[in-house]
This record gives structure tokens, C-alpha cells and sequence, in this order.
């Protein structure tokens, strides 16, 4: 049933019938899994899931197994290395290059307006799997990209200048005071796991953000270092980000950085952490708060948003990147355990509702 017309419509309509009564069904009984404080995301599934992909991509036979929130098994395949031809432009096509995981939070699945949009295979699923993608001339197979890349020298010196200009900047100064204030109130820290930070190897007008951001991470470190707690001698510092290049990779450890595949970055994660996240294409907050209680967080403030969950075509999802890291009565219940502060105010390299979350001495 493909053609256009009175005929299709009426067959759509019989579909989407089917389905809204499917979803009536289904979306209630997420929410009530949900909260029963089922969690949707551990660090043991991660690592099956993970491992399963990682043998199907060395060759062995077969799917992967995630296990939904209703503890059904369900069996996904694995499509890397195939190339989708017909991508609406003729000349390129589509690789997928390397799968990965998709997380989704319960407002992702109970957020579906359209009952067109149910999948019922998925509909329980945390995990599902999404790709890494390339794009290529068809013909000749060369990659396309779009952004020019840099070299390693202008990226690591692109760094250690706009890492002295934050440090300089009174944002920077603003920082160090608040936190002075609260010194005494933070947990000790062995690690820092930033996510989505972005590469500073793409000559667009954006790396500055991701520079300041990794600069950030050692702001941070050398802060708490300085508190002179026996724990925090030492503090590792990660960064997760599908983005980085080698050369991110090269510049990044030099500074003291190690760069980590998804989701080994979640991995590492726990009660002697700060996580720094701003803007993820990922539910970094959501995540956390199934895996641990950090010792510090500095990520875009988790508000009560009043009214329906977002759409992805809702402009408030645009402005706050609501859809991507939306926020949940898990998470507004998590915060309560902490001190919430402002970060200082820097629109070119922060997002505006950035705060920083302090785990409360009894907050654990
Ligand atoms: C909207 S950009 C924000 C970039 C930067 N933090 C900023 O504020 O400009 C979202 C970022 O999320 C990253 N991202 C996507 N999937 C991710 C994953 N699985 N782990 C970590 N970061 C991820 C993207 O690569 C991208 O850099």
C-alpha cells in the first residue's frame, strides 16, 4: 500500500487506529515500570550489549540481546558496514561505519505523540542501537566531508592559547570563588568524566566552546588537587565524545586527558566523580542518575518543565536541547541531594543554564 490517495489515507488511518490503542497501552505501563524505580540504565548492560556488538563487528554470527524494562529479551541486528544508496542525493551514499549505543529514557519512550511513530519491538527497549555514520561518493568511494579539519599543531595550539584565555577570564576567577566558598562541602574526587565536549579539530565556528570546555576539566582538577584532601591526589580525567579525532585523541592526552569510547565513559562514572556535560546529543543526566550519586556535577541545570514531555519538533527542544538530556522525576528527586550554584555566566563557551551540583554530606 504505497500510492497516495483516499485509499492510502484510509489504510493509514486503520494503522494509526491500531497503534494509538497499542500505545495507550504500552505508555502507562513504561511510566509505572519507570517508577518503581526499575532502572533503565546499568553498567552491566552496557558492557553486554557492548561486547555483543564488538563481536559481531569482529565477524562472529548473530544479534545482539538487550533485555527491555518489562524483562522481555529482544534481538537487534547489526548493520555495520552496510551502505544505504538511496539517500536522496545521487552520487552519495551512506555508510554505517560503527554501531553504538542509543539511549532511551523514559520520556523518549513515553514521549511519542504520533501513534504512527510506535514500534512496538522497541517500546520497552533503554538500549537500541544507532550508527556511526559516513558519507562517500558513490562512485569513487572518497569520503565526503563537510567541515575542513585542522592539523595537530594548530589544534594543540589552539587549545593551550584559548586554555590561557579561560583561565585568565574573570568567568574563570568567578568559578574558582564559588567553589572556594563551598570547598569544604565537596566530596573527595578521584575522577572527572566529561562528555560531549565536541572535537576542536573541525575548522567551524564552534571548537572555541569545545576548547574552553576541555580547559574546564583541568580547572577543575587543579582546583580540587589544590584543596590538598589525600583523596583527590591524583584525579584521572576522561573525556567521552563519538567526535574525536586522533588528533583530538593526541592533544587531549597530552593535557592529561584520556578520551574513551562510548560507553566506557558511563563506566568509570561513581560516587568520587565530577561529570561535566553540556548540551549531549545523549541523556548524560539520566544515565548518571541510574548508575551513582557523583561526588559533583556541572551540566545544564535540571528545571521542572511545566506541560506536555518535548517533542523533537517543540522549539523549547531546540532551545534547551531538552530532547536529547531531558529531565525526569528521577532526576529532580536525585538533585535534592545536592547544592545547586550558578556557574558564572559565559553564553560563547557555556550553555546559559549551566549549574554545578554539590553531593550534600548525607546526600549518599
Ligand atoms: C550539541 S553538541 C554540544 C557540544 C558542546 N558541548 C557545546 O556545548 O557546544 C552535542 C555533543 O554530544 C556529543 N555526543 C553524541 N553522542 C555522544 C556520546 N555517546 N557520548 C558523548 N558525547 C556524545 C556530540 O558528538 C556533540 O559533540
Amino acid at each position: 500500500m504505497s500510492k497516495p490517495g483516499a485509499e492510502y489515507d484510509a489504510y493509514v488511518q486503520v494503522v494509526r487506529s491500531k497503534s494509538l490503542a497499542e500505545m495507550q497501552q504500552v505508555i502507562p505501563k513504561v511510566r509505572e515500570i519507570y517508577d518503581s524505580g526499575t532502572p533503565f540504565f546499568t553498567k552491566e548492560a552496557m558492557r553486554r550489549i557492548v561486547q555483543q556488538i564488538d563481536d559481531i563487528e569482529k565477524g562472529k554470527p548473530g544479534t545482539v540481546s538487550v533485555v527491555g524494562i518489562d524483562g522481555n529479551i529482544v534481538q537487534l541486528p547489526v548493520q555495520t558496514g552496510e551502505v544505504e544508496s538511496d539517500i536522496g542525493t545521487p552520487g552519495i551514499e551512506m555508510v554505517y561505519v560503527k554501531a553504538r549505543l542509543a539511549y532511551q529514557t523514559v520520556e523518549h519512550l513515553t514521549g511519542i505523540k504520533d501513534p504512527l511513530f510506535l514500534q512496538s519491538k522497541f517500546a520497552y527497549l533503554p538500549f537500541q542501537i544507532a550508527y556511526i555514520t559516513e558519507y562517500r561518493n558513490s562512485i569513487n568511494k572518497t569520503l565526503i566531508t563537510e567541515t575542513p579539519l585542522l592539523c595537530f599543531d594548530k589544534v594543540q595550539d589552539d587549545f593551550q592559547r584559548r586554555r590561557a584565555k579561560w583561565e585568565a577570564s574573570n568567568q574563570c576567577c568567578q568559578l574558582k570563588s564559588i567553589l572556594r566558598t563551598v570547598a569544604s562541602k565537596i566530596p573527595p574526587v578521584q575522577k572527572i568524566v566529561v562528555f560531549a565536549c565536541s572535537t576542536m579539530t573541525w575548522d567551524d565556528g564552534s571548537r572555541h566552546r569545545s576548547a574552553v570546555q576541555h580547559a574546564l576539566i583541568l580547572t577543575i582538577r587543579d582546583f580540587l588537587a589544590q584543596l590538598k584532601s589525600s583523596h583527590n591526589i591524583n584525579i584521572k580525567c576522561y573525556a567521552q565524545d563519538p567526535l574525536y579525532t586522533t588528533i583530538d585523541k593526541q592533544v587531549l592526552h597530552e593535557a592529561g586527558i584520556t578520551v574513551l569510547d562510548d560507553p566506557k565513559g558511563f563506566l568509570e562514572i561513581d560516587e568520587t566523580t565530577v561529570i561535566i556535560s553540556q548540551a549531549p546529543d545523549i541523556p548524560v543526566r539520566e544515565v548518571t542518575a541510574d548508575i551513582t550519586k557523583p561526588a559533583m556535577m556541572i551540566w545544564n541545570k535540571v528545571v521542572q518543565h511545566n506541560g506536555p514531555p518535548p517533542t523533537p519538533k517543540d522549539s523549547r527542544v531546540i532551545s534547551l536541547g531538552l530532547w536529547a538530556d531531558p529531565v525526569s522525576s528521577r532526576l529532580l528527586h536525585m538533585v535534592k541531594d545536592y547544592i545547586e550554584l550558578d556557574f558564572p555566566e559565559d553564553p560563547i563557551n557555556f550553555c546559559k543554564d549551566t549549574c554545578i551540583y554539590i553531593r550534600k554530606t548525607d546526600g549518599i
